[in-house]
């Protein structure tokens, strides 16, 4: 089958796996007088569960990740929205373009992986495609370009108004689409199956009314398709101060405080989890006295800031304090003061810690002792 494609190409990143697609859509029946654009709808596709389980298992920051459009559903599979196309329900035809970029990237085992522009195509012979760009880099190379990288099991679409919907497509990787898999693919493994709509505003053209027309019934009815581009942040760490004073203690007590208040923003979309940990130097005072690292212990908090709107996706953020480490076996070692899993660490979280050092009955007293903790968010 020869790919109808838009005009829609780019060029994506040499580190991604694209897989772009220009769709028709056959249906088999509907009257509809013409053509119509394609004017919305979206392809909901997870590409493979078995690959996302495999490359989420890995190193990559994130493993997965989706841009230009694509997005990331709570079960893990992908949404890309329609970019245009046309299907004509009387002929039976159609094509939609579907945009956006997933990209697959594990670094552990040399490889990034993009799916961008996926395309389905539904002939008049009940065949169906699903052409996308892939791009394989790392140990192995491959770039595909609109290319035909898996069959479509079509059934009848569902026609409702002005939308038609595939459901649950059974999608079988080509010989092609499994060339950009290094042989961990052959051609014939069976893909995810696969929901594609696509809707269009003109399906019943209409000619506009003039305002104000004397004669013409008023009222009526429009509607806006209302989008914005949700673009990757950044996983930041702002502290609200960089310096603790702890109380005076004398040798054998123990003197305390608290840490400044470290705010967690993680706004990456990709809600892939974060960790933040702490370990202090040594405590040395201007006399050449040092108080082991260890005998700073502390007792994490950690409280999700709420944001006062309502949760994208049912996501709601969790954050998990850090177990308490005692004096004498406490920041000497790398010690977590909060985390947050995947799946709930999007937005923002604070955490602190009460603080509390073990002054050795061994120290000398006379002069200050100073240490430095790092904070380091990963
Ligand atoms: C171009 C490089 C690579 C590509 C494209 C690739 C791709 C894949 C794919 C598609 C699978 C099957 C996932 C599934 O559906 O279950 C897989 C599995 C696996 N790969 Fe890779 N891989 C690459 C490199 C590596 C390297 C370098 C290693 C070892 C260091 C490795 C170790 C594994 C292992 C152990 C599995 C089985 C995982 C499991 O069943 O849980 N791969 N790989």
């Amino acid at each position: 089958m020869a790919l109808k494609t838009g005009p829609r190409r780019a060029a994506y990143w040499a580190s991604a796996l694209t897989i772009g697609a220009a769709a028709v859509l056959t249906v088999a029946s509907p009257a509809s007088a013409a053509p119509a654009d394609v004017a919305g709808g979206k392809l909901d596709w997870g590409f493979k569960a078995s690959f996302r389980n495999y490359v989420k298992s890995g190193n990559g920051n994130p493993p997965i990740g989706a841009s230009n459009g694509a997005s990331i559903d709570t079960d893990g599979t992908f949404d890309f929205p329609a970019t245009g196309g046309t299907f004509d329900a009387a002929a039976g035809t159609a094509t939609v373009n579907y945009g956006g970029t997933v990209v697959f990237s594990y670094p552990a085992h040399f490889f990034t992986i993009t799916i961008a522009n996926p395309t389905v195509v539904v002939d008049t012979d009940g065949t169906g495609t699903l052409f996308a760009d892939v791009d394989l880099t790392g140990m192995a190379e491959q770039h595909l370009d609109q290319a035909e990288v898996a069959t479509l099991a079509v059934t009848n679409p569902a026609v409702d108004g002005g939308t038609i919907t595939w459901t649950n497509l059974a999608a079988t990787l080509t010989d092609t689409g499994a060339s950009a898999f290094n042989g961990f693919y052959a051609g014939g493994t069976q893909l995810d199956p696969l929901t594609a709509s696509a809707s269009s505003s003109t399906t019943t053209p209409e000619e506009p009314e003039e305002p104000g027309n004397p004669g013409q019934p008023g009222g009526g009815s429009a509607t806006q398709q209302i989008t914005a581009a949700v673009t990757g942040g950044a996983l930041t760490l702002t502290t609200s101060g960089t310096s603790v004073a702890l109380s005076a203690a004398t040798p054998g007590a123990t003197a305390t405080g608290a840490l400044n208040a470290v705010t967690v923003s993680d706004l990456r979309g990709t809600n892939a989890g974060w960790d933040l940990v702490g370990q202090a130097t040594d405590f040395t005072s201007t006399t050449g006295g040092v108080i082991p690292a260890d005998n700073l212990g502390w007792t994490p908090t950690a409280t999700v800031v709420s944001s006062g709107l309502q949760a994208a996706n049912g996501v709601t953020a969790a954050v998990t304090p850090g177990a308490p480490a005692a004096p004498g076996s406490g920041l000497g070692s790398s010690r977590a003061l909060c985390s947050a899993d995947a799946g709930s660490s999007l937005g923002s979280s604070t955490c602190g810690a009460a603080l509390s050092l073990g002054v050795p009955e061994s120290s000398a007293a006379g002069s200050s002792y100073a240490a430095v903790l790092t904070l380091t968010l990963a």
